[in-house]
């Protein structure tokens, strides 16, 4: 949401520059979060990557950041040491986590993505403009499994010494988004195309959110990824004659992952009640939420070929995913937005068409003074329709479970 991500984000969200090669003082400290994302048609790639670049080896792709692009995370790594200190942490069930680490030990997904010839052949069939579209799909996904991967990783690397077991499980979820980045990539092999994931890993910038933030973040996401890996199988399932590329067919095993993931979150967040059981939770809930469901709203709305090249309605697909995700979500989170409110609705489509406008003003051949004065207006008015979605009146919600540690809390 080229402003509506803006608008969402801007108050949280402290951009770390990375020099080539190494992250600064500050990011590796703790604070950078990174986004990242790609487009084959964007501009060329800077000396080092080209350099990298072995003879025949499939062209690398080239990342277009806008504000709706996967990012990349970095947080506070001291004060999540803190927060998983079992010394002052008395809210850490460890038997809880205990029994989550066993399940990814288990390891459901070890055989599950294995490719075999039907992928190139499925690829070499897809042209036109659906390809392109397609492409960016592997390519934002990639990135999207990718940041998840470098975040856990760092979390399990950090939180060795304070939690074992918790740092064991932050590893285990970072082998997992790195065979779902893996296998993307190879996708886009089929494509002869391919992501650079080392250089991304080095030349992105890193966004910064506390960990409280990163909990909020970082369940929706692995919920929201739940919910449309399965919604897309299921219809495909359903329809198979839009099966047009066999990636699809994994979604199944793959979402338990994220699903997993999502509840490992969950658990996290019980464990620390303070960001959940107060007035300002409710407030940063309801505002995690809607930008998620308005970053995928606008980002999906501006490629709904992809959706209509697998056999989908796009806003369908999102309003059942949003659904969905907002009544999962309502399990843990004190509030959520009442998405189901047809008036929820009304305002992201308005978000849609002021966001297409905005997108129309910074494609013209106006002068750039010219077309940011246009874009003045454009982007007030979508401020003010996402504050009026958060201004909705929300439904109170919060976890059953969640109770049971309420008298814990009262010392
Ligand atoms: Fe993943
Ligand atoms: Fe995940």
């Amino acid at each position: 949401m080229a402003a509506a991500a803006a608008a969402a984000e801007l108050a949280l969200v402290k951009p770390i520059s990375y020099k080539f090669g190494r992250p600064s003082a500050g990011a590796r400290r703790g604070g950078a979060s990174l986004v990242v994302r790609m487009s084959s048609a964007a501009p060329p790639l800077p000396p080092a990557a080209k350099t990298a670049r072995p003879k025949k080896a499939p062209k690398n792709t080239q990342i277009k950041e806008t504000l709706l692009t996967p990012r990349f995370y970095t947080t506070d790594f001291d004060e999540m040491e803190s927060l998983f200190n079992t010394e002052i942490n008395k809210n850490l069930n460890e038997a809880e986590f205990e029994a989550l680490l066993n399940e990814f030990k288990t390891d459901y997904n070890q055989t599950h993505f294995v490719r075999n010839p039907e992928f190139k052949e499925a690829a070499d069939k897809i042209q036109g403009p659906l390809r392109q579209i397609f492409v960016e799909f592997l390519e934002r996904s990639c990135t999207a499994e990718f940041s998840g991967f470098l975040l856990y990783k760092e979390l399990g690397r950090r939180l060795k010494k304070t939690n074992p077991v918790v740092a064991e499980i932050f590893s285990l979820m970072s082998r997992d988004e790195a065979r779902h980045a893996g296998f993307l990539n190879k996708g886009l092999s089929d494509f002869n195309l391919a992501l650079d994931l080392g250089f991304l890993t080095k030349a992105r910038k890193y966004t910064f959110f506390k960990p409280k933030f990163i909990f909020y973040a970082t369940y929706l996401s692995e919920k929201i990824g739940y919910w449309r890996y399965i919604t897309i199988y299921r219809h495909l399932q359903a329809n198979p004659e839009f099966q047009v590329y066999p990636i699809f067919k994994y979604f199944e095993n793959w979402c338990q992952d994220e699903n997993r993931h999502g509840d490992f979150f969950s658990a996290l967040m019980k464990a620390q009640p303070q960001f959940l059981n107060d007035w300002k939770a409710k407030l940063w809930s309801r505002f995690f939420c809607l930008s998620v469901y308005v970053t995928m709203y606008l980002n999906d709305c501006q490629r709904t070929a992809f959706y209509e090249g697998i056999g989908l309605d796009t806003k369908e697909f999102d309003m059942h995913v949003i659904i969905e995700t907002n009544r999962t979500t309502a399990r843990i989170f004190p509030a959520v937005p009442d998405v189901e409110n047809p008036e929820f609705k009304r305002k992201l489509d308005r978000m849609v068409e002021i966001n297409e406008k905005l997108i129309a003003v910074g494609e013209s051949q106006d002068l750039p003074l010219v077309k940011n004065l246009k874009k003045v207006p454009l982007i007030a008015a979508l401020v003010s329709e996402i504050l009026a979605a958060y201004l909705m009146p929300p439904l109170e919600s919060g976890s059953v479970d969640f109770a049971e540690f309420e008298p814990q809390l009262v010392y």
